[in-house]
């Protein structure tokens, strides 16, 4: 039964293998790898079960943490998608594989916060779960060895990533973002705390989300539990050794199919 088992699990990655990994990886990232495909214009992204906080100076391996963002990005990219949201996101190809546009790379973190928490506490006077309204949007520079450093208005602008235009685009599809998943995720008795998105510009010069939306870079509190460790249900587990980082994945997991299961 398990070499059955075994037998069409491997038969199903090589099935991807063949179909859709040309063998090139393009791109090795901390939580991520992106191979190229037969089409120029995609590619395979593979989600990893490493996990790293701290740029990286924490590391560790936590077995499912791929197969469950992924399932649980593309569950987003699909509802940001019917929502009028461009995202890089085409298809989920197995459990730890999606399809996705390929795209440049803005090497920008963009933040949403609507409840204070994380690295505005730290930095500023600002009290833990103050409600932030409106949402407080902050660009980062993606850059590891920089410690991906968060830039002004004016930085940003000098440094002439996107045009003046685009960065509106940006923060108009994060905020639009940020209403959507806000009010998706209040109905599954989760509060959205905040979230860092990525964006690119597809092949037709297009800007799209890009990388993931997961526990590993969105914040959620479970509504139902008033412990303020316990309710934590995202990548802070592993941040502050909390424990119990799979349990919490798989009940956003949960929560999204139990939705999905309701709507169709
Ligand atoms: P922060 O409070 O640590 O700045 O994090 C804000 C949000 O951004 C939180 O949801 C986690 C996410 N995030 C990432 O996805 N990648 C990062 O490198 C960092 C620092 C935060």
């Amino acid at each position: 039964m398990i070499f059955l088992a075994l037998t069409i699990y491997t038969n199903q990655i090589s099935e991807v293998l063949m179909n859709h990994i040309q063998g090139s990886l393009i791109h090795e990232g901390k939580a991520k790898r992106v191979f190229a495909c037969e089409n120029p214009n995609r590619v395979l992204i593979e989600f990893k079960n490493d996990a790293t906080a701290f740029n990286a100076k924490k590391r560790s391996e936590i077995d499912g943490k791929g197969r469950l963002n992924c399932k649980i990005s593309a569950a987003l990219f699909k509802l940001l998608e019917l929502n009028g949201i461009p995202t890089h996101f085409l298809e989920l190809q197995s459990e730890t594989f999606m399809i996705a546009d390929k795209i440049n790379v803005i090497p920008l973190e963009v933040v949403i916060r609507n409840i204070a928490t994380g690295s505005l506490c730290r930095e500023t006077p600002i009290n833990q779960g103050t409600i932030l309204n409106p949402p407080l949007l902050d660009y980062y520079y993606k850059d590891d060895e920089l410690g991906d450093p968060i830039l002004t208005e004016k930085r940003l602008k000098l440094l002439d990533l996107i045009s003046t235009s685009q960065i509106e685009e940006v923060e108009t599809i994060t905020r639009s973002v940020n209403k959507i998943l806000k009010e998706y995720f209040d109905d599954l008795d989760l509060l959205l705390v905040d979230f860092k998105l990525e964006f690119g510009f597809n092949s037709l010069g297009k800007i799209v989300i890009a990388d993931e939306i997961s526990p590993d870079n969105c914040r959620f509190w479970d509504k139902t539990n008033s412990d303020p460790k316990g309710r934590i249900l995202d990548k802070d587990r592993f941040r502050q050794d909390l424990g119990g980082v799979i349990d919490a994945y798989e009940e956003i997991l949960k929560r999204i199919e139990k939705d999905s299961s309701n709507a169709s």
